[in-house]
């Protein structure tokens, strides 16, 4: 396992107290700076190491008692549908999970490198959920804007996450067709706000003056874009044979 001991000062810290490193990392202390760069180091190594599937699934059961054996999440968005993101998007949230870039304190424990392993096992787990189909069933909107929600996204989103919000995985913009509803309003309404400081700061510009309505209308019509049937189970009861018992 290679870990900076900045990094595993910043870990225990972080398990006794959340609070304590998240300014730790605000400051930009140049040891926070290090260890950003670290990350960055990570997110490489992890994009070109060769994945080990035996060990991605041994640990997407870790994952799984969350965000489901399947990858589906939750409808009600406390977990994010995590089947069909492009591989560079998953790898980066981990490492910004990791290093204390985006708030996830449910997660954070699950997701260091002492619990799942270091870059390998980044690489590991991520091609793992690259095998899983996307859910053809995710939850939606109410349906009632959703002709000023295309207005609003092909004016403001298009560009970086594509016509049918493929995103891009080169530019780690990401998947977030078949995404759920609620998961996505909650985040963009994060990005909106501030509170995700992973957020691409063009995005924000962008969607400063959304209004609550905007908002809902917009990623009510972004649930609802589809992915290639090659991408989507095509059970909506499929069930992962990896962990039947
Ligand atoms: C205890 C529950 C829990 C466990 C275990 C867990 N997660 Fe998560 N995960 C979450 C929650 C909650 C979120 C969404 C947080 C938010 O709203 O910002 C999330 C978000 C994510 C995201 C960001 C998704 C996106 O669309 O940006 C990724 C990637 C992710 N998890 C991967 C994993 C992996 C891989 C594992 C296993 C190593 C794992 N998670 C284990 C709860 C969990
Ligand atoms: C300049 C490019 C850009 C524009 C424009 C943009 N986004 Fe994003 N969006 C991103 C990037 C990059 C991320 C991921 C940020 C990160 O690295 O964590 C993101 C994240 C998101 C997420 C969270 C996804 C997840 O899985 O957590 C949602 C939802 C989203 N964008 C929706 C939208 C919508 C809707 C619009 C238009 C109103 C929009 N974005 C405009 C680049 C953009």
């Amino acid at each position: 396992m290679k870990l900076t001991p900045y990094i595993l000062v910043l870990s225990m810290v972080a398990l006794c107290s959340n609070v304590i490193a998240k300014e730790e990392v605000e400051k930009k202390s140049d040891e926070a700076k290090k260890a950003w760069n670290e990350m960055n180091k990570e997110q490489q190594t992890a994009l070109h190491a060769k994945p080990d599937m035996a060990n991605g699934l041994d640990v997407y059961e870790v994952c799984s008692a969350c965000h489901m054996p399947e990858g589906w999440g939750m409808e009600n968005g406390t977990f994010p549908l995590l089947a069909g993101q492009h591989r560079s998007v998953l790898i980066k949230q981990l490492a910004d999970i990791r290093a204390l870039n985006r708030d996830n304190p449910t997660m954070y424990p699950f997701a260091l490198p002492q619990s799942i392993g270091d870059a390998q096992a980044l690489a590991d787990v991520t091609a793992y959920i690259a095998t899983l189909p996307m859910n053809p069933n995710n939850g939606v909107g109410s349906g009632e804007h959703l002709e000023h929600g295309k207005k609003l996204y092909t004016e403001n989103c298009v560009k970086c996450h594509g016509e049918t919000g493929e995103g891009d995985a080169e530019k780690f913009y990401p998947r977030i067709q078949a995404q759920h509803y609620k998961y996505m309003l909650r985040q963009f309404e994060w990005i909106r706000d501030g509170k995700r400081r992973n957020a691409n700061p063009d995005m924000v510009e962008q969607i400063k003056n959304f209004t609550d309505k905007d908002m809902s209308a917009v990623i009510d019509y972004v649930s609802r874009l589809k992915p290639p049937k090659k991408d989507l189970a095509s059970d909506p009861n499929w069930q992962n044979p990896d962990f039947a018992d």
